[in-house]
Order: structure tokens, then C-alpha cells, then sequence
């Protein structure tokens, strides 16, 4: 199967007028996504990420390597149409509020006014944004993020390239992200995420590659980079004090235990649990 996105020995060198302060940000960079993968690109800041993503959607041109979407230049009309972009910057016109800043993309994609209309409407309402009818230019900044990830979704593209989506949004928008986003992936949907937040690759994406200063480090499935083979971790309905009486039954099956401790949560959930017993920020 062609993979929908081909990326061989990219490179971007920013040239200066000092020859020595080119700054190299992507350096001999390749990989594939393959259709319905949430592929993950995790790297520090000006690691190369955002340099990478306006690569691969054609604007901005390489110093050297290539580039394929669909397998046809990222330049091409009829894979721009396929494409949502969210940029690293929110770029919005702040005299529009949301409905009008999005009827008028959907108009320039091509989407019917009512079709959008319903689309809009859908989308903000989940991201908490239904009764937000004034000017973008009042709006927070996590607010404007989220109108411009509605953006990236709202012609529902095959292809979606979010550099940093989540960045700057309180973590119930970023679980509405999420869930919007797996459920993208359930409609075979392939999407690339650019991030420095590690969860947030983590609970995304199939399939990584990490950068530092614009190579790839290190790339396969998040599972075969997560998992220490060899150990297991068990998680038991047990008491602490019941520590000895585990210790003994493991060892007694011959089982070595690294460490015992007491089961967490991640503060993100529980975040999440405490906001939803208050019914606060709904986000069906
Ligand atoms: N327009 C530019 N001109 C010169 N250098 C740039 C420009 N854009 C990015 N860089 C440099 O390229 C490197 C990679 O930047 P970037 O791709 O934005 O990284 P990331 O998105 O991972 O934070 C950084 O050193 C950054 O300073
Ligand atoms: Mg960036």
C-alpha cells in the first residue's frame, strides 16, 4: 500500500547573510505514515518539528529531499483539499467570531454553506465553544486554539497535520481533542501530530519518531519503545500492608519483584473526574 505521506532526506537549512549562522533545523529526515495511523513527531523545542510539517504540506521549500502526499507533490491542488492543517501559530482573524471565521472556510473549501453551517455548530459545541459569538479577537488564547483546530476538522480531510494541538488548552478541551481526534482515527482517518508534551504523544499515537536537532533519534510503534521486555506490571487489589503476604506468594512461584508501590492516577484524570462530578464544562 502507498503510504500517504513519503518523506526521504529532507533537509532545511535557514541561511543567514553570516554563513556561520545557517541554522541546519531538519537534517536528512525520513519516514512513511501509513493511511489510518496517528503518526507522532515528539522533539524539544527547535528540535525541527514545525520546520518538518510546513515541509511536508509544501510550504516551505526543502534545501534538499522530497516529499510525497498521496503520492503526488504536497503542492498539488487536489491534495491540498484533503489536508487539515493546524499551524503552531493560531493565525485568525480577530474581527470574526467563530461561526463566521469558520462558515468562511468552509466556503473556501468548497463546502456547502449548510453543510458547514451544521459542521460549525457541531464542533463548537463540543469544544464548549457553541455560545461564543464574539469577535475572535476577544477570545483567550486556548480559546482561539480551539476555533483554529475546528478549522483544521471541519472539512473532515483524510489527512490531518496538527503541530502542537494541544498547546495552550486546559486539559478538558485537550481530552475533547483527543476523543475528537480517536475518533477521526475510527473513520480510517491519518493523522500527524507534532509535540514536546509527552502524554500527549502518548496517548495519541500509533507510531513515533523522536527528533533533537533535526535528526530522528529513535522511531517504531509507542508500544515496542515503551515496552521492557522481560517485565510485567501487575496491578493488585491489595492493601499495602498486605506487602509481605504478595511478596511471599510471588517469590514462591518464583518470581522476582522489582518494586511494590501504591497505585495512581494520572493528575490529568483526576482532574477530569473532579470536574465531571460538578457537571462542570460538559463536553458531550
Ligand atoms: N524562519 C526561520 N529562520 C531561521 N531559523 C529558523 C526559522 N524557523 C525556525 N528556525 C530555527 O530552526 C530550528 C528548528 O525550529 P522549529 O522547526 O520551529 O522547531 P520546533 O517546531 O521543533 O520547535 C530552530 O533552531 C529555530 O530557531
Ligand atoms: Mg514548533
Amino acid at each position: 500500500m502507498t503510504p500517504i505521506i513519503s518523506v526521504r532526506n529532507l533537509k532545511k537549512v535557514y541561511r543567514s547573510f553570516i554563513p556561520r549562522m545557517n541554522v541546519v533545523a531538519v537534517d536528512s529526515i525520513s519516514f512513511d505514515v501509513n493511511k489510518g495511523e496517528v503518526f507522532g513527531i515528539l522533539g524539544p523545542n527547535g528540535s525541527g518539528k514545525t520546520t518538518t510539517l510546513r515541509m511536508v504540506l509544501g510550504l516551505l521549500r526543502p534545501t534538499s529531499g522530497t516529499v510525497r502526499l498521496f503520492n503526488k507533490m504536497p503542492q498539488s491542488l487536489e491534495v491540498r483539499k484533503s489536508i487539515g492543517y493546524l499551524p503552531e501559530k493560531t493565525t485568525l482573524y480577530g474581527f470574526l467570531n467563530a461561526f463566521e471565521t469558520l462558515r468562511l472556510f468552509g466556503a473556501m473549501s468548497g463546502m456547502s454553506k449548510r453543510h458547514a453551517m451544521e459542521r460549525a455548530e457541531e464542533i463548537l459545541r463540543r469544544l464548549d465553544l457553541g455560545d461564543a459569538r464574539r469577535r475572535i479577537g476577544s477570545y483567550s488564547k486556548g480559546m482561539a486554539r480551539k476555533v483554529a483546530f475546528a478549522q483544521a476538522i471541519l472539512a473532515d480531510p483524510e489527512l490531518l497535520i496538527l503541530d502542537e494541538p494541544t498547546s495552550g488548552l486546559d486539559p478538558l478541551s485537550a481530552a475533547t481533542v483527543r476523543t475528537i481526534l480517536e475518533e477521526m482515527k475510527s473513520k480510517g482517518k491519518t493523522i500527524v501530530i507534532s509535540s514536546h508534551i509527552l502524554s500527549d504523544i502518548q496517548k495519541m499515537c500509533d507510531r513515533v519518531v523522536i527528533i533533537a536537532k533535526g535528526r530522528i533519534r529513535a522511531e517504531g510503534s509507542l508500544s515496542s519503545l515503551l515496552t521492557r521486555e522481560g517485565y510485567t506490571r501487575l496491578v493488585l487489589k491489595a492493601d499495602p500492608s498486605q506487602k509481605e503476604m504478595v511478596l511471599k506468594v510471588l517469590s514462591d512461584a518464583g518470581l522476582s519483584v522489582e518494586r511494590i508501590e501504591n497505585d495512581t492516577v494520572e493528575l490529568d484524570k483526576l482532574f477530569l473526574e473532579v470536574l465531571g462530578k460538578d457537571g462542570v464544562g460538559s463536553c458531550s
